[in-house]
C-alpha cells in the first residue's frame, strides 16, 4: 500500500488568521513520523462562493471552478485533519461551505480535528463530528484542542508553539489514532475497487 496522504485543511482565510500557525505546527509534528504523507490544504486557495447549485455535490457535479478543484483535493487525499477555530460556537462558514461542496470525495475516509479558541474549539468539534457522519467518514475520538492560557498567551502575549511542548502528546496521540483508521479505511477502499473490478 502507498503511504496515505492526509490533507491538514486550514479552515479560516481572514487576515491575520491563528489557523496557518496551528496548522504549521501540527504539519511539522505529523511529517516527522514518517508513516503518512502530509500536506498543509489552505481554503484560501479554494476561494468558492456560498453554495448556490441545483442540488447536493452528490448528485450534480459543482459548477463553481474552485470547488471543482477542492472536489479533486479532497478526492486525493485518504484522510484530513481540520484545523479549525470556533465562531460562535460553530465551525467558521467557510469551512461548512467547503464541506457542503463535495461528498463521495469524503466518503469513508478518516477527519481528525485540531482545534483553537477559549476553549479549543471543543464546541465546533462536536459539530463538525457530526458534520462528518453524515459525510460518511470516521471521526477520530482523539482531538487536539489548543485553549485558555495556552491560546491566549500565543493570540495576544506572543507566545509561540516553541513554548508549548506540554501540546505535543495530544498531538502523537490524535495521529495515532488517525494513522489506524486511515491505514484501515484506505485498505478497506482499496479491497472494494479490487472487488468491484
Ligand atoms: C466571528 C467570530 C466569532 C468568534 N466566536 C468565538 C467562539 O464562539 N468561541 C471562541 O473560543 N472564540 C471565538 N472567537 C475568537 C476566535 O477564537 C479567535 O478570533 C481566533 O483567532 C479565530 O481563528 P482565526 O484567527 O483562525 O480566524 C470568535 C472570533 C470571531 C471572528
Amino acid at each position: 500500500m502507498s503511504k496515505p496522504r492526509i490533507g491538514i485543511v486550514i479552515s479560516t482565510t481572514r487576515e491575520g488568521r491563528f489557523g496557518d500557525k496551528a496548522a504549521a505546527w501540527i504539519h511539522d509534528i505529523a511529517a516527522a513520523r514518517g508513516d503518512l504523507e502530509v500536506e498543509i490544504v489552505d481554503l484560501r486557495d479554494y476561494p468558492m462562493g456560498f453554495f448556490d447549485e441545483p442540488a447536493s455535490p452528490l448528485y450534480v457535479p459543482p459548477k463553481d471552478e474552485a470547488a471543482r478543484r477542492w472536489g479533486k483535493k479532497v478526492d486525493e487525499l485518504d484522510g484530513f485533519i481540520f484545523v479549525t477555530a470556533e465562531y460562535n460556537r460553530a465551525p467558521p462558514a467557510v469551512l461548512k461551505n467547503a464541506l457542503d461542496y463535495a461528498y463521495r470525495e469524503f466518503n469513508r475516509k478518516p477527519a481528525a480535528f485540531v482545534g483553537y479558541g477559549g476553549v479549543g474549539a471543543a464546541r465546533a468539534i462536536e459539530q463538525l463530528r457530526l458534520i462528518a457522519v453524515e459525510l460518511q467518514m470516521a471521526p477520530t475520538r482523539h482531538g487536539v484542542h489548543i485553549g485558555g492560557a495556552d491560546f491566549m498567551g500565543m493570540f495576544m502575549q506572543g507566545k509561540t508553539f516553541a513554548d508549548m511542548a506540554h501540546l505535543e502528546p495530544s498531538a502523537v496521540t490524535m495521529l495515532d489514532d488517525l494513522a489506524w483508521w486511515t491505514h484501515a479505511l484506505k485498505a478497506a477502499r482499496e479491497e472494494s475497487v479490487a472487488q468491484a473490478a
